[in-house]
């Protein structure tokens, strides 16, 4: 083995080099000589390595010496199993494996753990080696000798420790890990650095790009190296006693997040964004050195790593499940507390719950805590840190630069300079930043990207010293809202002066390209009025012009002092500017001497918190580093203070303030302009003044174009709490609520949103000290300038910090079960007794898999009967009793529940505060109150009303509509309950955000042009064959009542089980409706109240407005569009457009532009081929054209396109078609392109799905092919439904439950009898896989044509015979119809437990003595030859026997000359294979051509030899054309 290294590990050695997999055999049989190795590795690695590696051991084995054996199992962690352990043993005994063989491992963990595992215990114990092939092989689970094996009640929970031969690590595998792999492993390569090897973490924060590049010497170094680290660490702690724990930094959180996340987080992602929260802990109690957060954080983004939970992921859910981490002692949770880079300390210690919350909750709330004392220094100024940052790597010679601020801004600043070929490094000794000026010459290499984020300091000031080079271009360019940030007025100067920037996007924001001209210098002018960050950027970078600049400034120059501030700092750097008049300033072009040591002055904005605080609770703070001397403008902000009534005292670098005992804040009228950025602190403090004053802040307009429209968002989230706040053109009228708990947070948390922007949290913050219930939304904005404060907060100013339970209740869980999230949180039902908050909320949660729980039937539990307890102690014990019971609920049933509340809760105010301050989404349940009367007044079993029903309903009514987050409409007269409870189970779906269906490919939706649904007769046949139906709203008769909408909506749920597209198209983008912000607004709210499916959301509307509606909703999809009446003009626009709309909360982009010319559908066609192909966005797109000339565009879109219907009035826009009409051009146009379907199980020879499903296709036209594949393999399964082109299959035996690991989604018909029969390609680019049920139809339809509604709900006996999947489907089935005596017969009492646990079905062992059958339903196999007892069929049951072969079973026949209704398997084929056509193509389907021809092919098929049967539809079927 020669290029090979060896890395020596005790007992074996670790053999690491590239391209050793043809000499590992050699190899093996000088060290690990046997005569059989049993080579065991996963079908991926197989498939790419498999032939080498039998190659390799063909040339070395002797054949009658050794020989090798191969078995691969599928790839994944859920291959590590016993199960998986079991196949192994056994084919290695088939094989004649015994103590002398020696197992080869070739793959990741997976197959490393299971085959160890098989090693440990196979013959008590047998040799094995190890050859990793991911990244977190080779450098950790092929280290330290664990094997084993994961069970369902967690992860490698059975193992032992067993240690190879040998391992071969073999970096050459490494090319082939896909990336994401190739990360996950380079998680626990930081880790190794960051406990262990500073050496190894700054290489890997230097060389992120030739490590993800595979350099050799690179990837060498740093595989050698974690190896080392971990056999080190492994070797002073074998027994896990103290250091070893060290190796789980990270862990103790990542596994936490593992158990909920995983398989859709991988663990090395899990353990990214532990590491970050278990830094932050350790920095949250002090313990680690304040720069080292930083590092870790960029160092694992530099690896595509994640930093924090993902939103959806419940930071209580984590933290409970770290309990059962097994590495905890006595309860108490442990983590390994990082020190600074390269130390951990010594082991694990303890951390205690609330302080895991408060790091993962990605909000949190400020517990007030009295009068706020204390004395801090605060982080470095922002604006001063960036300054001294860009002109000390400007400047002459070295630079030391402390107490600079670690932010998003300042990460952005450095990431950038080091881009731009300056030095920049950490000293970790003196926690200085060292910088290496390079004398005006930074270098520009064309192509190279400064990415800068939102960071606006860093935009401006970088803009100019991008011109400095000689040569080359750079790319300047940040998130969307930095590119909605305008730089015009600075671009312009510089043009002016001779450089060349071109704005790369929209006219006027950045990105930019910016050529490396040089500064000319002389003259400039500049438009100083909007931003003071043009004239520094300018200042700055002006000694290095070609002559010395003159900068003229024109307008009302804002922001002074920030001029100022970089005046005074360019003298410190050696360079005087002058300044002859105001607005003219004089640069020379001598360049900076930079001073060897920079000691930067503490914020004076990020002061401004703590000294508020002080201001707000009648107390005192100091702050240092921030006094009279300071060169920030901002630190003027106490005169504020004064104004306001503190006391103020400065020394020439601190600054007290405090509001003696006694007196209270006063109403002021202050000018800002001088100190812009702490006018946010002002305005909180001036929403506590007594009510009746007013204050006023003006000259503070630029504060519109900040992080976000600070003046709107300010007026906006001090409005949430009842403050009344007006909007002054330059500034904020603040009217004075008082110091007294405003009333909406007497009830519980009042969420605030952040905008992203951190000056916003922390002046809530410090109003949070007073005023409790404050929640605030995003914690981690702060990042930006100061990253520590809400430790502060706590640490020096004794505050404390809660996470009010259940704070995700109301943030957005995206997607499905696939999505991971094991968690959710609970729902609440209110409404009136009699809306059927039980039987729809039952339903609910069996479709959400949640519990349920009935708060009247706990109180029952506990209290007896209702009435009778009423009776005896009256109603206000009883509404006490209930208030008990909905606390202890709501405390212990927060997750994964359905709550129904009794009707009353709303009337008791302490119930109505639980509700409210609960968190979790409410939905009213609001029958009309008509049908309520009806309901109850047949009802005799529950307590009377003391008021007539109506008028209660009218006094809980406002309760009802105050306390839901969520409204349930039932239209009047609706009766059909299995229908609304399927809509309602939708409802909650898209409330909780479960089980959220994916788009698909080729999908329409129908847009509703009535004024009135009550007027129209047959919605459901108008929305038969779409996937979606559009309610718009604007063209309803009253489009803006609240109350006729609702029920418009609750008709079309009537009608229809489609999803719903909840429409407001405003007058300004070509609809019916003249609406202002709020009109807008309230009506987008009302959609999203609904429960709708969709929601169509106006780009133009103000986005932080947008954002504050749509990021907190769940499962309801967005569709983000945009009009235009103009055709677009150039592919970029759109590309540009697509791009703009691409927020994260965004689901469906559409962009609809109007058509003068065909081509201008081709000019569109051409951007959805760009968009696709540049992989611009990826989520689906709408793009058309309206008008005659673009209808070719409603050809071309495939997804969700807008149609109209035949029998309508009229289209929703000019040049819709009827999905008929796109469906046939699409075909004349050969747009269809060929899709392969399968029917997969066996056997499947007889199957007559091939003759349906072809003959569909045909019906429709469709160019598809329908196959069967006669198979018990898993592994032909996954790669058919893998292979190009494959669209679909119908599943049978024995693979109905088997594949639902494959699926991403399976809708709800599915899930409650927990297999599927039909499975379908969905989601953006059809990348996902969908799974169905409609076997049950297939029971449910001929079943409802043989048996009246009627029959089915009177008493009555339903036998099932058998306990299998199929009678799974057929329980599911009767439910669904109605029936409530089922009966289960089957041989395996188990079995039929199970159906009657899920299915509320009773078990019997013998049919004998039932009587009074109504159904009798047969799903035993054909062999079986059932048949029942005569007595049985006295009562003339219907009797439904599923076997198709033969015709006529045993049963059937008895059952027939009985004179019983029968059914036999072909009817249910038939009936489920119509739904599953109706899946496949999502078109009209004709269930009367297709019931014929199938019957005729089944009934030639009986009378010839079955085993010739024609697949084939017969030549005369006509097209639909
Ligand atoms: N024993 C230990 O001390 C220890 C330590 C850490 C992790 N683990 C275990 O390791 C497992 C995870 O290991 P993993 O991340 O290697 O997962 P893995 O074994 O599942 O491999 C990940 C994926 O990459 C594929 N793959 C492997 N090598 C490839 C190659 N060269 N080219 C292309 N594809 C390749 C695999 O087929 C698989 O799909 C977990 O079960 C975990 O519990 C064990
Ligand atoms: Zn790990």
């Amino acid at each position: 083995m020669d290029a090979a290294s060896v890395v020596v590990c005790t007992s074996y050695d670790i053999i690491v080099g590239r391209g050793l997999l043809p000499d590992i055999p050699s190899d093996l049989l000088t060290y690990v000589p046997a005569p059989m190795y049993a080579v065991v590795t996963d079908e991926t690695v197989d498939s790419l390595y498999g032939a080498r590696i039998t190659e390799a051991f063909r040339e070395a084995l002797h054949p009658t010496d050794s020989k090798m054996i191969k078995f691969a199992i599928p790839p994944g962690e859920e291959s590590k199993t016993r199960e998986t352990k079991e196949q192994i043993e056994d084919w290695m005994l088939g094989n004649g494996c015994d103590r002398s063989t020696c197992i080869v491992a070739v793959g990741g963990g997976v197959v490393g753990d299971l085959a160890g595992f098989v090693a440990a215990t196979f013959m008590r114990g047998i040799r094995f080696v190890h050859v990793p092939t991911t990244m977190l092989a080779m450098v950790d689970s092929s280290i330290g000798g664990k094997t084993g094996v994961d069970t369902p009640a967690g992860k490698n929970l059975v193992g032992a420790f067993h240690r190879p031969q040998r391992v071969y690590t073999d970096l050459s595998f490494l090319h082939t890990l896909p990336e994401r792999e190739f990360c996950n492993g380079m998680a626990e390569v930081i880790k190794a650095g960051a406990i262990y090897n500073a050496e190894l973490f700054e290489f890997l924060e230097r060389n992120h790009s030739k490590v993800r590049g595979l350099d050799p010497e690179a990837i060498t170094y740093v595989v050698r190296t974690s190896i080392a680290v971990k056999v080190a660490v492994v070797l002073q702690d074998e027994k896990e006693k103290g250091l070893r724990a060290i190796l789980n930094f990270g862990h103790s959180i990542g596994h936490g997040m593992e158990a909920l996340l995983a398989p859709s987080w991988l663990h090395g992602e899990c353990v990214a964004v532990g590491m970050v929260a278990e830094a932050e802990v350790s920095r949250a109690a002090g313990k680690l050195a304040p720069d080292t957060l930083n590092r870790l954080i960029s160092c694992l983004q530099a690896y595509m790593l994640p930093i924090s939970l993902p939103r959806d992921c419940d930071a209580h859910a984590v933290v409970r499940r770290m309990a059962a981490d097994k590495k905890n002692q006595g309860g108490v949770k442990r983590m390994v507390y990082l020190r600074h880079i390269g130390n951990a300390g010594t082991g694990a210690e303890d951390v205690e719950d609330h302080m895991l919350l408060r790091i993962l909750s990605p909000g949190l709330t400020v517990v007030p805590h009295g009068r706020v004392h204390g004395s801090l220094m605060v982080p470095g100024s922002k604006s001063l840190s960036n300054r001294v940052l860009l002109m000390a790597a400007l400047g002459r010679g070295k630079c030391r630069i402390s107490n600079l601020l670690h932010s998003e801004d300042t990460k952005v600043m450095i990431s950038s300079l080091q881009t731009l070929g300056i030095s920049v490094s950490h000293d970790r000794e003196t926690h200085t930043l060292v910088v290496e000026g390079c004398d005006g010459k930074p270098s520009a290499v064309d192509k190279k990207q400064l990415f800068l984020s939102n960071a606006g300091t860093a935009t401006r000031f970088l803009t100019t010293a991008c011109v400095l080079p000689s040569g080359g271009s750079t790319i300047i360019s940040g998130d969307a809202r930095m590119h909605e940030r305008p730089i015009r007025d600075l671009v312009d100067a510089l043009c002016d002066n001779g450089c060349d920037i071109t704005y790369l996007d929209e006219e006027g924001c950045p990105p930019l390209r910016i050529a490396g001209t040089g500064l000319r210098g002389g003259d400039i002018t500049l438009a100083a009025s909007v931003s003071s960050q043009y004239v520094s950027s300018i200042l700055i970078s002006a000694p290095y012009a070609q002559s010395p600049v003159r900068v003229r400034l024109q307008g009302d120059i804002v922001s002074q002092p920030y001029i100022d501030m970089t005046v005074s700092l360019m003298r410190q750097f050696g360079v005087e500017v002058a300044r002859p008049a105001p607005n003219v300033l004089e640069i020379p072009n001598t360049g900076y001497t930079n001073p060897q040591d920079f000691t930067i002055e503490g914020d004076a904005s990020s002061a401004s918190y703590p000294l508020a605080m002080a201001a707000i609770t009648n107390g005192s703070v100091t702050v240092h580093g921030v006094g009279k001397n300071s060169l920030q403008g901002d630190a003027r902000f106490c005169d504020v203070l004064e104004k306001m009534g503190c006391s103020v005292t400065q020394t020439a670098d601190s600054t007290r303030v405090e509001l003696p005992h006694g007196t209270r804040l006063r109403a002021v009228d202050v000018d800002m302009g001088n100190i812009t950025d702490t006018f946010m602190t002002a305005a909180v403090l001036m929403a506590t003044t007594p009510v009746g004053s007013v204050s006023r802040i003006t000259n503070i307009a630029n504060q519109r174009v900040k992080e976000c429209n600070r003046i709107h968002a300010m007026a906006t989230e001090l409005g949430r709490l009842g403050v009344k706040c007006v909007e002054l053109d330059d500034g904020l009228e603040i009217h004075g609520a008082g110091r007294d708990l405003p009333h909406v947070l007497h009830d519980g948390c009042v969420d605030i949103h952040c905008y992203n922007d951190h000056r916003i949290a922390m002046s809530f913050g410090v109003l949070g000290c007073l005023w409790k219930n404050i929640h605030i939304t995003d914690k981690a904005c702060t990042a930006k300038t100061y990253p520590t404060f809400w430790d502060d907060v706590v640490r020096l100013l004794g505050n404390e910090m809660a996470v009010a339970p259940g704070v995700h209740a109301r943030m957005r869980v995206r997607g499905s079960f696939h999505h991971g999230i094991k968690e959710a949180s609970s729902l609440v039902l209110i409404g009136m007794r009699g809306a059927g908050k039980t039987t729809l909320g039952r339903a609910a949660a069996a479709y959400l898999g949640y519990d349920f729980i009935d708060l009247d039937d706990l109180f029952e539990e506990k209290h007896g009967p209702i009435p009778a307890f009423i009776e005896e102690r009256g109603w206000d014990e009883f509404r006490q009793q209930e208030q008990a019971a909905l606390e202890e609920a709501l405390e212990q049933h927060a997750y994964n529940t359905v709550v129904s509340c009794g009707g009353g809760v709303v009337e008791t105010p302490a119930c109505r505060e639980l509700l409210a301050g609960s968190r979790l989404p409410i939905a009213w349940i609001d029958r009309h109150i008509d049908d309520i009367v009806a309901y109850l007044e047949a009802d005799t079993t529950r307590p009377g009303y003391t008021s007539p029903v109506v008028a209660v309903y009218q006094q809980r009514r406002p309760h009802y509509e105050a306390l839901s987050t969520h409204w349930f409409p039932i239209a009047r007269g609706n009766s059909d309950i299995a229908h609304t409870t399927a809509c309602f189970s939708r409802f909650c779906g898209v409330v909780v955000a479960k089980h959220v269906a994916p788009l698909r490919d080729d999908s329409c939706f129908l847009s509703l042009t009535f004024g009135d649904l009550s007027t129209i007769k047959d919605l459901s046949s108008l929305v038969a064959d779409v996937d979606m139906v559009e309610l718009r709203v604007d063209l309803l008769d009253q489009p803006t009542d609240a109350a006729f909408i609702a029920g418009q909506i609750a008709l079309l749920r009537a009608s229809t089980a489609k999803p719903i597209l909840f429409t407001v198209r405003s007058a300004k983008q070509g609809g019916k409706l003249a609406l202002d912000e709020d009109g807008y607004f309230n009506l987008l709210s009302l959609g999203a109240r609904l429960g709708c499916d969709a929601l169509d959301v106006e780009t133009c509307w103000d986005s932080s407005h947008i954002e504050s509606v749509c990021a907190p909703l769940r499962g309801t999809t967005i569709v983000m569009s945009q009009h235009f009446g103009r055709p677009c003009t150039h592919v970029d626009e759109v590309l540009t457009l697509v791009q703009g709309s691409n927020l994260p909360f965004v689901d469906v982009i559409k962009i609809v532009f109007t058509a003068t010319e065909v081509s201008d559908c081709f000019l569109l066609q051409q951007a959805r081929e760009r968009v696709h192909a540049e992989k611009v966005v990826t989520k689906p797109m709408i793009l058309l054209l309206m008008g005659e000339q673009g209808r070719l565009s409603r050809v071309t879109n495939t997804m969700l396109t807008p149609v109209t219907h035949a029998n309508m009035p009229g289209t929703a826009a000019p040049g819709q078609l009827t999905w008929e009409q796109v469906l046939r051009l699409r075909r004349t146009l050969g747009l269809l392109r060929p899709r392969s379907f399968f029917i997969v199980g066996s056997p499947v020879a007889l199957s007559p799905s091939p003759l349906m499903h072809r003959t569909g296709f045909r019906l429709a036209g469709l160019p598809w092919t329908y196959e069967r594949l006669d198979t018990t393999s898993m592994v032909d399964v996954r790669s058919v439904f893998a292979s190009e082109g494959f669209m679909g299959a119908s599943v049978t035996m024995p693979f109905k439950q088997s594949v639902l690991p494959l699926l991403a989604w399976m809708d709800e018909h599915a899930r409650r009898i927990g297999a599927v029969n039909t499975v379908v390609r969905g989601g953006a680019g059809n990348t996902q896989l969908l799974g169905f049920n409609t076997d049950w139809v297939g029971i449910v339809k001929p079943l409802q044509s043989a048996m009246p509604a009627e029959t089915r709900e009177r008493t009555g006996n339903v036998l099932v015979l058998g306990a299998g999947g199929t009678a799974r489907a057929a329980c599911y089935a009767l439910h669904y119809l109605g029936f409530t005596s089922v009966y289960v017969v089957n041989r395996t009492p188990e079995r039929a437990e199970a159906l009657c646990r899920d299915f509320g079905v009773r078990a019997i062992d013998s049919a004998e003595a039932l009587d009074d059958v109504v159904l009798i339903i047969s799903t035993l196999p054909p062999t079986a030859a059932a048949t029942v007892p005569a007595t049985l069929l006295q009562s003339k049951p219907v009797v439904f026997d599923v076997t198709y072969i033969p015709r006529m079973t045993p049963l059937l026949e008895q059952a027939h000359a009985a004179g019983c209704r029968i059914f036999g398997g072909i009817d249910m084929l038939i009936a489920q294979g119509i739904e599953q056509q109706r899946l496949f193509t999502r078109r009209h389907v004709d269930d009367a051509v297709i019931d014929t021809t199938v019957r005729q092919g089944y009934r030639k098929m009986l009378e010839a030899d079955p085993h010739v049967i024609d697949d084939n539809p017969s030549e005369e079927l006509t097209f639909l054309v």
